[in-house]
This record gives C-alpha cells, sequence and structure tokens, in this order.
C-alpha cells in the first residue's frame, strides 16, 4: 500500500512571508540580501528600500555591539542567541527583541548570516491591548445601560411638565416648568452621546484620504487657517469597505481634540499621516494590510493624571468637555475590526488610529 504524501508543495518564501518574527539574511561582508514582512514592518521601510544596506547602518546598537557580534558569528561560525537587545530604529522608534543569530552557508560555499528577531514589547503590546479593549467593552455596556435607564423616564418627564405648564394660572410659574424642559432636553442630548450611534452602520467602499479632507475641513471651518493641519497621505492606500458615517465620526473626534490642544499654544500645528502597514496585529487578529491613520499635535500633551484613562467614557481633562469623545472613537473604530492608540508628552500627541483593510467582521 502507497503511504499517504508526507510532501507539501508550497514555496518557501510563503512561509517566511508568513511568519510574526522577523527574518533577515545577510552575506558574508553583512549586507542585507533578504528580510521578510514582518522585518518590513518592524524597519518601517520596504525590502526594495533596505535590501544592500549594511547591518550597521540598520540598526544603532550601543558599541557598535549589533556588527561586532555579527562578524564574530561568521568568524567562529557559531550561532548565538541575545535576550531583550535594545534595538534604536529609524524614525526615533525602539524595539525590545530576542535576536537569534545563525551562520549558514550556500551552496558555492559563501558565508551568510540568517538573523531572527522576536520582537517581545510586541507581545506585551497585544495582551495589553486585548485587556484594554475588553475592559474598555465592560465600561462603554455598563455606560449604555446607565443611559438607556435614563433616556426611558426623560420623555415621560418632559410631556409631563409640558401638561402642566397649559394647566398654570400664573404665568410666572411658567419658568419653573421651563426649567425642567430645558434640562430634560439636556440630559436627553447627553444620553444621545452617550449611546452612541443608534443606526446599523451602512458599508460601503470609502478612500480613507477623502474622509480624512471632509474631517479636516471641518475642523478648518471651527479653528479658521490660523492652525496648519498638514498632509503627509500614502495614496497607494486602498478604499476599504466601512461606514463612512462613523469613521467620519471618530476620526472627528480625534482631530478636534488635537486642534483644541493645538490651539492654545504659540506656533500650534497638526500633521496627518497615512500609512500601510503589512502582516500586522490588532488584538488576536493578524491583518495582511492595515491602514494607519496619524494624527499629530504638538499641544501641551495629554494631562498626567488622565492619560492611561482617556478611551474610558467620561474621562476629561478640558473645562467643558464631556470625555467622550475618544470612548466614541475607540467603540467606532473597533466596530471595524480596528483601534485607536495614543502616546503623549508635552509638546507631542500622537493618535494612530489603525483600521485592517479586509476585515472579516465586515460582510461584504
Ligand atoms: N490631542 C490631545 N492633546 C492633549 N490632551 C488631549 C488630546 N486628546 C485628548 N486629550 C485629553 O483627553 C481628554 C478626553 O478626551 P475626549 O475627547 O474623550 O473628551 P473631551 O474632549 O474632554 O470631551 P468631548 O469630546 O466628549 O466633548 C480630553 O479632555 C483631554 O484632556
Ligand atoms: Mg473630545
Amino acid at each position: 500500500m502507497n503511504s499517504p504524501a508526507t510532501t507539501m508543495n508550497i514555496d518557501k518564501t510563503r512561509i517566511l512571508d508568513n511568519l510574526n518574527s522577523v527574518v533577515l539574511l545577510f552575506d558574508q561582508n553583512l549586507k542585507l540580501v533578504y528580510m521578510n514582512p514582518a522585518a518590513e514592518v518592524l524597519f518601517a521601510a520596504s525590502a526594495r528600500h533596505m535590501v544592500g544596506l549594511n547591518a550597521g547602518d540598520m540598526v544603532q546598537c550601543p558599541g557598535g555591539l549589533a556588527e561586532r557580534n555579527l562578524r564574530r558569528s561568521l568568524r567562529t561560525g557559531r550561532l548565538f542567541t541575545e535576550r531583550e537587545l535594545a534595538l534604536s530604529l529609524p524614525d526615533n522608534r525602539t524595539a525590545t527583541v530576542d535576536c537569534t543569530v545563525i551562520p549558514l552557508s550556500d551552496r558555492d560555499g559563501g558565508l551568510g548570516l540568517l538573523v531572527e528577531l522576536q520582537q517581545i514589547d510586541r507581545h506585551l503590546r497585544i495582551s495589553k491591548e486585548e485587556h484594554l479593549l475588553q475592559q474598555h467593552q465592560a465600561t462603554r455596556d455598563l455606560i449604555r445601560g446607565l443611559a438607556h435607564e435614563i433616556k426611558n423616564p426623560l420623555g415621560g418627564l418632559r410631556g409631563a411638565a409640558q401638561l402642566l405648564e397649559r394647566e398654570l394660572n400664573d404665568p410666572a410659574l411658567g419658568e419653573y416648568t421651563q426649567i425642567i424642559i430645558d434640562e430634560a432636553d439636556r440630559l436627553q442630548l447627553l444620553v444621545d452621546k452617550m449611546l452612541g450611534p443608534n443606526r446599523l452602520p451602512q458599508l460601503s467602499l470609502a478612500n480613507i484620504h477623502v474622509l480624512l479632507e471632509r474631517v479636516r475641513h471641518l475642523v478648518i471651518a471651527e479653528y479658521g487657517e490660523r492652525l496648519p493641519i498638514e498632509r503627509d497621505y500614502d495614496p497607494s492606500i486602498p478604499d476599504l469597505k466601512l461606514d463612512s458615517g462613523s469613521i467620519i465620526q471618530a476620526l472627528l473626534n480625534i482631530l478636534q481634540n488635537a486642534a483644541r490642544a493645538a490651539g492654545q499654544v504659540e506656533n500650534g500645528r497638526i500633521v496627518i499621516r497615512t500609512r500601510i502597514l503589512r502582516q500586522f496585529t490588532i488584538g488576536q487578529q493578524r491583518h495582511r494590510l492595515v491602514v494607519q491613520i496619524l494624527i499629530e499635535d504638538n499641544g501641551a500633551g495629554i494631562p498626567e493624571q488622565i492619560r492611561e484613562r482617556i478611551f474610558y467614557p467620561m474621562v476629561t481633562g478640558s473645562e467643558g468637555g464631556m470625555g467622550l469623545g475618544l470612548s466614541i472613537s475607540q467603540s467606532l473604530i473597533n466596530l471595524h475590526g480596528g483601534l485607536v492608540e495614543c502616546e503623549s508628552k508635552p509638546g507631542k500627541t500622537l493618535f494612530s488610529v489603525l483600521l485592517p483593510v479586509e476585515n472579516p467582521h465586515v460582510k461584504k
């Protein structure tokens, strides 16, 4: 009897393309000859631009450590592993990685080095995100439940005050019923905002830059040209299947906060960037393509005491703010399988909106 086939006819590079680990291949002169898509994400550059670069020019380690270690491995032909290595990457980014270097020889006897990097801060980031999303969902459910409970008697309260107003003989007393009506209306607005959009999402293909331009113009209309809003859009980003109204609302909440912060400092300005990320994980889900929208301002930064909690409802650091904007943005982006992240220090606040290009949860 024939034994079942034990080989699979898969192109080996496809395996590398789908790995979460960063894989780099250097020749004996320590020039890069190959990098997989996970490496393109880490270095935020395409393989086309990176191939041919020297290892020492790709990452900066104190005292040229990376280059020295690689040369030693080439010389001795020995594998080595370095744990929790702090890498300095382009754009002032850093990453903590476990690094394994494996010397390889090709068929012609030439030497090379296979470098595998496992990003450990990324694992921490993913589990933190997961935790954040769960907590956030629980709080939003609670808030929505509360908002419903408040909303139900409001209509009755308002109607009763109107009836009472008609029955009153003394017009001076109408002032009191009017207060009840006005306050009921104010509560109604608040509760509607707490409940979020109450219509089903309407999905259609949309260009993210068209939506961003809508949002930018809305903010320009509010703040005028005195607040510069620069754009750095990647025109290669494909159209996304999404609910345009929700995404406009989500981005507007973030941009309005940025405009308020930048508007309060001298030479305040905002930059909106778009990028495409490959093989990127959001929560537990890995996506082939993710659109990243970066909104940066040079305002005073998020007050430290609320920095960790800004995505929770009712957390505000600004007078007159309801603290709902970011929590709503997060919910709307989550509905699209995406995520909003933020980092902030005085003089630089950066919001990053991640949206998967193909979202299995969104019906085609
Ligand atoms: N770009 C930013 N720079 C500085 N602080 C910010 C920025 N974005 C948000 N914040 C802080 O986070 C808080 C929460 O923002 P969020 O949009 O959720 O609520 P809000 O703006 O206070 O009220 P609402 O949006 O409901 O009117 C803000 O009050 C502000 O203190
Ligand atoms: Mg806001």
